[in-house]
């Protein structure tokens, strides 16, 4: 882990314009600097950024961050790799937090790990290429399978030969324990042998290029040997998490902007070998949620390849609805049956290939719709059931738009009411939420008021998984944007703040933070710095700061003209956005209390209790009627 001050010092010396301006020209306007977005094709540039603030923001396609945000999303990296990245670029010697004793023994046998890995590979494509039983067994399967000489080594294939111990004894010699290459699966555990003994070898990289696993097919016809073996579950290597192929395929992937999604190690190697380089593979199992988001890092488009065998579209029925909800799009392709995509690429090479695909690919969800539409006219029993299926699938569409078409869709194909359906949808997805964002039941029956019979209101994911958060985010954004500045009751925003806002009322954790740390500091140094928060060493912090104040300090290119008398005008209405803040957060927490209140009072069986609870009403009440009086008024002294 890299140590809290060395990512003190990288936010410290890196300065967003000169990052940026590393991969885009960037021009001086106003306060600003301003480019071509380097996240979409635009003419005009649209991309600001605000080297005072640390931020930009793309008003073409909405893109906005701070400089760690801006290296991960350009780069491809995670938060750590993109602070090394920074470090890189300004020098900066990067410190390591101290581990613990265990962190260090964990962090050097992953290391042995891969370094016996990155052997076990050299040694089976030394074999394949450079030996006799290689050549002629290993090499001429592949051969026989019309690999190129040029994809088998773009995939690093190997072999290894049919010997007891041949690649045991080597790594020994080199310096390996046979604990490890147990651990590894390279060794088997009782007889010390290899495992992979008279296989072909495919070896499992992820995204950085490190050799983690390996898959090795027997050359055997017969079906009592499993095809494939595997690596096992090590440190480096969990299965769940590993896409086949997505090393070699993420530059495609980025450029097509869609990935191929396939079952098999060949089915990745022939489409390369085609010419087809956006492709991953699932390795046989169905696809997990950690797979999903690897690819979700690189584009929101997946085209599955299936088998169009009956086996092949239960398959593809099964499971992808994670695909589904992680707001992805989701095409499939069903392939002849008894194809797959190695065989289908050899077959009618590229061109068919992509002539096929081009033709064959169903938008999943309709295609889905329009398989239980089958089966429901084979057998009219199956309708209950069938609809319930789908309605479940449509509860996991985010997106409330794409969710209403297809629904319509359906309830047309259907004969039924989409009323009905849309009502069913919208209680599944309150259930779901409530299960899942351990949404307090009171929230819940909120917002089910608020959103009785109106469907719109669902299709707001964030709203509806917290009501309250764009009150206490206003409140977070008026301290950092006036704390310093002072009201006519001469207190300072900041103050006034910590008056009237009871902490212990913020949800949202990282708001709450941010108010505690604010609250700290300024007890102890009387002092205001919101930028700090820009570039907190907490990424929680830094990125909802940049994300919140991204508006403030960034105006789209075309308002820059009237950009400072925007500012001005801001600045001397900023009373009256603190005052309003204060007042729809007061009112939404009161409003809440209020609800949770008489949510008790309906359950409360004991009338002493209920009438207590009565009372609290009564205040409550008052309150809120106190609140409205005021609102708009000055702020009292
Ligand atoms: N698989 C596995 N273990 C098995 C069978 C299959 O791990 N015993 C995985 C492999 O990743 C394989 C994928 O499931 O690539 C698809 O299996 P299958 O379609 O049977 O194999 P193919 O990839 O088509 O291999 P081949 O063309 O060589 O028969
Ligand atoms: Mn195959």
């Amino acid at each position: 882990m890299i140590a809290p001050d060395t990512i003190q010092q990288i936010l410290s010396v890196a300065r967003i314009e000169e990052v940026v301006g590393d991969f885009i020209s960037l021009k001086k306007r106003g306060v600003n600097y301003i480019g071509n977005c380097p996240f979409h094709e635009e003419k005009t540039p649209s991309f600001t950024v605000s080297a005072a603030k640390g931020i930009y923001k793309c008003f073409g396609c909405g893109k906005a961050g701070n400089v760690t945000k801006f290296v991960m999303e350009h780069e491809h990296l995670t938060y750590p790799e993109s602070l090394e990245w920074l470090a890189k670029k300004y020098n900066i010697a990067i410190a390591n937090v101290q581990l613990s004793p265990k962190q260090i023994e964990e962090q050097k046998s992953k290391e042995q790990l891969l370094s016996l890995n990155q052997l076990a590979k050299e040694y089976f494509v030394e074999q394949l290429w450079n030996t006799d039983e290689g050549k002629s067994i290993g090499m001429s399967y592949f051969k026989e399978r019309q690999l190129s000489e040029a994809v088998m080594k773009k995939f690093e294939l190997g072999y290894n030969p049919d010997a007891e111990q041949a690649f045991t004894n080597y790594a020994q010699q080199k310096g390996f324990t046979l604990e490890l290459l147990k651990s590894s699966g390279l060794t088997t555990q009782q007889r010390n042998a290899d495992f992979f003994r008279a296989r072909v070898i495919f070896p499992i990289h992820n995204v950085s290029g490190r050799v983690v696993a390996f898959g090795a097919r027997t050359l055997r016809k017969d079906k009592t040997v499993a095809k494939y073996f595997n690596s096992p579950e090590t440190e480096v290597y969990h299965k769940s998490k590993i896409l086949y192929g997505l090393y070699q395929a993420r530059n495609t992937i980025l450029k097509n902007d869609f990935c191929y999604l396939v079952e098999g190690y060949m089915d990745v190697i022939s489409l390369h070998q085609g010419g087809v380089e956006n492709v991953a593979a699932s390795s046989g199992t169905a696809l997990t949620i950690d797979q999903i988001r690897l690819i979700k890092r690189y584009t929101q488009n997946i085209v599955l390849l299936y088998d169009g065998d009956a086996a092949g579209i239960k398959a593809a029925l099964r499971g992808l609805e994670l695909i589904i909800e992680e707001g992805l799009n989701l095409k499939i392709v069903l392939l002849p049956d008894g194809e797959d995509p190695d065989s289908y690429m050899h077959k009618h090479g590229a061109q068919g290939f992509n002539e096929f695909v081009l033709n064959n690919a169903k938008d999943f969800i309709r295609f889905k719709i329009q398989f239980s539409m089958e089966e429901t006219k084979a057998d009219p029993h199956r309708k209950a059931a069938v609809t319930k299926d789908l309605i479940t699938m449509f509860g996991k569409i985010p997106d409330g738009f794409i969710r209403g078409e297809y629904i319509k869709e359906f309830c047309s194909l259907m004969q039924i009411s989409e009323e009905m359906v849309i009502r069913e949808v919208n209680n599944l997805m309150r259930t779901a939420l409530k299960k899942n964002a351990a949404i307090p039941s009171e929230d819940a029956s909120l917002l089910q008021q608020q959103s009785v019979g109106n469907f719109e209101e669902i299709s707001q994911p964030n709203f509806f998984q917290n009501p309250d958060e764009e009150q206490e985010k206003n409140i977070i954004r008026i301290l950092l944007e006036w704390g310093s500045k002072t009201l006519s009751n001469n207190k300072t925003v900041a103050e006034y703040l910590f008056d009237e806002v009871e902490i212990s009322l913020i949800d949202n954790v990282v708001c709450a933070k941010i108010f505690n740390q604010f609250l700290q500091e300024f007890e102890q140094t009387k002092l205001f710095d919101s930028s700090s928060f820009i570039n907190s060493p907490d990424e929680e912090i830094s990125a909802f700061v940049a994300e919140l104040l991204k508006d403030q300090y960034l105006l789209s290119p075309n308002w820059e003209s009237k950009h400072q008398i925007f500012i001005k005008d801001r600045e001397m209405n900023f009373e009256e956005d603190v005052n309003s803040s204060v007042h729809h957060f007061k009112l939404k927490k009161l409003l809440k209390l209020i609800n949770q209140n008489l949510q008790k009072i309906k359950t409360e069986k004991n009338l002493e209790e209920e009438i207590q609870l009565q009372y609290i009403h009564l205040q409550l009440s008052v309150m809120k009627a106190d609140l409205a009086k005021a609102s708009g008024t000055v702020i009292r002294k």
